[in-house]
């Protein structure tokens, strides 16, 4: 079974609680949004692999730490997933940008996939799949599915808030995948809606309704 960790740094905790206000608009839940990446992205890039490199200091040569270079891809869940790229790219700016679209059918909840864009070597890379929400986890289970229909096999799932009902599904669908939240909330309303929640990330974003 891949990693679960609830990524609760006090600083993402409190971010968190902004966006979860209602009363916080489309530019502050943007911008946070965007906070709250850049600080997850520092968590869950922990594990990146380094090699020894040689390093001319002032004072003299020495042998310390550079990253492989491993190739690096995000693919957010449009829409709401790209509210987490740019804080993600703060910090690993040479990675690709693949974009998956997907929405869930408001009836049925079960995500209707409309738009696949990868980079060419998406079979070699570290893929970050960034998703703010993760609720009855039908659309993580459907972009990874796409994914590794192309030949993906290494990925780390990343949101702001899931739900119990998505963490169990996503585990139950891809026990391969490591799934890291800020959150991990309640449970789901009958809508679908994670309780308690932040309401409906893409519109919070995109100031649609
Ligand atoms: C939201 C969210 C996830 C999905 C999660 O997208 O961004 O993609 O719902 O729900 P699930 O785990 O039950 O599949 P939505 O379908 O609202 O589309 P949008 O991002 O275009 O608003
Ligand atoms: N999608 C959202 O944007 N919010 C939820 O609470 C559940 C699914």
């Amino acid at each position: 079974m891949g990693k679960f960790e609830v990524l609760d740094h006090p600083l993402i905790q409190h971010k968190l609680t902004i966006i979860r206000n209602r009363d916080t608009g489309t530019k502050v839940f943007r911008e946070v949004v965007n906070e709250i990446s850049t600080l997850m992205a520092y968590e869950v890039s922990r594990d990146m692999p380094l090699e020894d490199v040689e390093v001319t200091t002032p004072i003299e040569k020495t042998v310390k730490k550079q990253l492989t270079g491993k190739k690096v891809a995000i693919v957010p869940i449009i829409r709401a997933g790209l509210g987490m790229v740019d804080g993600f790219l703060n910090l690993i700016p040479a990675a690709k940008v693949g974009h998956i679209g997907m929405y869930r059918d408001e009836k049925t909840l079960k995500p209707v996939e409309y738009f696949v864009k990868m980079p060419a070597d998406i079979d070699q890379r570290q893929i970050f799949v960034v998703d703010p929400m993760l609720a009855t986890g039908g659309s993580a289970i459907m972009a990874i599915d796409a994914l590794k229909h192309r030949g993906a096999h290494n990925f780390k799932f990343m949101c702001l808030v899931a739900a119990p009902e998505g963490v169990k599904a996503l585990q139950k669908a891809h026990p391969d995948v490591d799934i890291y939240t800020a959150a991990l909330d309640e449970k789901l309303n009958k809508d679908g809606y994670i309780m308690p929640g932040l309401g409906d990330a893409g519109d919070r974003l995109f100031g649609t309704k």
